[in-house]
């Protein structure tokens, strides 16, 4: 029976979105297609179109595939599960979650690998060429790059230590990149809480979408050149952002110093740096954030913000059940479906 229902359920979605898409060609669910740089249209819980069950048939053992290179990736390289999580963020945040993020220069496109947050800091592209290439092998042409980012990430998470969650599927892979999107929609590491909120607010996020998702900062590392200001010149007076913790200022300014040093990496959580838990914020409430935007959702003055960091600090569990609620509705940003955009053949590129 209930077997029925799932399938049922699949059925009756495969038909509206397939009727929906012919009677509204080239836009299809979800306000798809958009390529603009501005905000996106939003579902709440969840975007009309995808479905968790979206590859039980057509690529049933999708996510064991995911896994098992995942695995092996992480392994060599621990940070890669937090490169892989932040992949999707800027994916989506930029003409919503279509792999716009992994296309190539060419011809027809401008990357987006070479806006102000992704170049020389965006990671883990391999890995999902490996991933891209075991599905084509197992289910040929059958499952987008931008599923696998929004896989890869919850995989990531869940290789962490984090929370899992039922992740809708079906996205479709855009033709089209946004450099300006790349540069304007992702939030810079300097920003002010309001600057954050309006940020999210455009992509149809909330307060507490943003500290839950600010939440990711507990795995992964930064660069010198993202926290020098925060250190040397914090408001244009020559002086460090007071907020910062003594011993922990002094520790950063040991890595990163006044002039050079630029690519040198601090971790974001420096307790637990590979591992998925809510140190993150217990680190914000002792002065130890190492973004500006990290420590603000503290600091900046809106009580809101102030009282989920101090909530996700003492209940990990809260966290992790916001986490993966913000992760779904982040990973629904304005997904192509339907007859829009395209299952790529390689990822780097439209087909
Ligand atoms: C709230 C606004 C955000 C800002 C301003 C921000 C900024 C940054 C910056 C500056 C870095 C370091 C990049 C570098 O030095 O090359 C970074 C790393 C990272 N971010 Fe964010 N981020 C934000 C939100 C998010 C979200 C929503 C996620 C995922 C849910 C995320 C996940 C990560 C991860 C995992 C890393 C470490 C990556 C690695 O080690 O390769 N961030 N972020």
């Amino acid at each position: 029976m209930a077997f029925f229902t799932v399938n049922l359920g699949f059925l009756i979605t495969v038909f509206l979105s397939a009727t929906f898409s012919r009677a509204h060609p080239g836009l299809g669910f979800g306000w798809g297609g958009g390529s603009g740089t501005g905000g996106h249209g939003q579902f709440g819980g969840g975007a009309v179109g995808l479905f968790p069950q979206f590859y039980q048939f057509s690529c049933p053992q999708v996510n064991d595939i995911v896994m098992s290179v995942l695995e092996k990736a992480i392994a060599r390289d621990p940070r890669m599960a937090a490169s892989l999580l932040r992949l999707h963020f800027h994916d989506c945040f930029v003409q919503g979650c279509d792999a716009s993020v992994l296309l190539d220069d060419s011809a027809t496109i401008v990357s987006e690998k070479k806006s102000g947050p992704n170049l020389n800091s965006l990671r883990g592209f391999e890995v999902i060429d490996e991933i891209k290439a075991k599905l084509e092998e197992q289910c040929p042409q059958t499952v987008s790059c931008a599923d696998i980012v929004a896989l890869a990430a919850r995989g990531s998470t869940v290789l962490s230590g984090g929370p899992s969650w039922e992740l809708p599927l079906g996205r479709r892979d855009s033709k089209t990149a946004s450099l300006t999107g790349s540069n304007t929609n992702i939030p810079p590491p300097n920003s002010t809480l309001q600057n954050l909120i309006t940020m999210f607010n455009r992509q149809g996020l909330d307060e507490v979408d943003l500290v839950a998702l600010s939440g990711g900062h507990t795995i992964g590392v930064a660069r010198c050149v993202t926290f020098k200001q925060r250190l040397y010149n914090q408001n244009g007076n020559n002086q460090p952002d007071e907020t910062l913790e003594k011993t922990y200022y002094l520790g950063l300014k040991s890595i990163c110093p006044k002039s050079g040093g630029d690519n040198n990496i601090s971790p974001l959580d420096f307790s637990s740096p590979a591992r998925f838990d809510n140190t993150y914020f217990k680190l914000l409430i002792w002065g130890r954030g190492l973004l500006n935007s990290d420590e603000v959702l503290l600091t900046g003055n809106v009580g809101k913000t102030m009282e989920l960091v101090k909530i996700y600090a003492e209940d990990e569990n809260l966290f992790f059940k916001q986490f993966a609620k913000s992760m779904i509705k982040m990973g629904n940003i304005s997904p192509l479906t339907g007859f829009s955009g395209e299952i790529r053949n390689n990822c780097h590129r439209v087909n």
